[in-house]
């Protein structure tokens, strides 16, 4: 009779879990990268915005990480792929972390869809969360987009909306 509990986890839905660790952390360093091209444009709230997406997206990844170990599983780390450092405007840079959350949401999507064609229901209940995550992350995403783009070259504007902005924290109070 087989003790390990690993065996209740598919591989190949090991393997995305690990993947999708990786790709939690790339999100995580772009957000950086993006918080940094703001900070040398002397945007400080557009920089605390996206450090604070930075961290959150590397709380994703540990999820995942402590998902597998639950489950009896060690983790595998792999190499991160190079992000982008340079953007052309500030409407660039937030482009280039909206299409990063649509990418994460595809990633997200074809777990849930892995998990459900390997009978894995404990991992497709553990992506539940993160499905809810990326409708929240996308849509600030891209409301932050849109008002970018009406802002124009007036940027203080938008620093002060990501001011009034309410933190995660406080919108799951709301
Ligand atoms: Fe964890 Fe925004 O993707």
């Amino acid at each position: 009779m087989p003790t390990d509990i690993s065996l209740i986890l598919k591989p190949g839905c090991i393997e995305g879990l690990n993947q999708q660790i990786v790709n939690e952390m790339h999100a995580s360093l772009q957000y950086l990268a993006i918080a940094s091209y703001f900070d040398g444009e002397g945007l400080p709230e557009l920089a605390g915005h996206f450090n604070r997406q930075s961290n959150e997206e590397r709380e994703h990844a540990l999820k995942f990480v402590k998902y597998l170990h639950d489950a009896g599983t060690r983790p595998i780390f792999k190499s991160i792929p190079d992000v982008r450092n340079d953007f052309s405007s500030a409407t660039d840079a937030v482009q280039c972390a909206f299409e990063g959350e649509v990418k994460v949401t595809n990633q997200i999507n074809d777990l849930v869809g892995l998990s459900h064609k390997e009978n894995d229901y404990m991992t497709h209940t553990f992506l539940q969360w993160f499905v809810t995550e990326q409708l929240e992350e996308v849509s600030t995403v891209s409301t932050l987009l849109q008002v970018i783009k009406h802002a124009g070259p007036s940027l203080l504007l938008v620093e002060d909306y990501v001011r009034r902005m309410p933190t995660e924290t406080e919108g799951a109070d709301a």
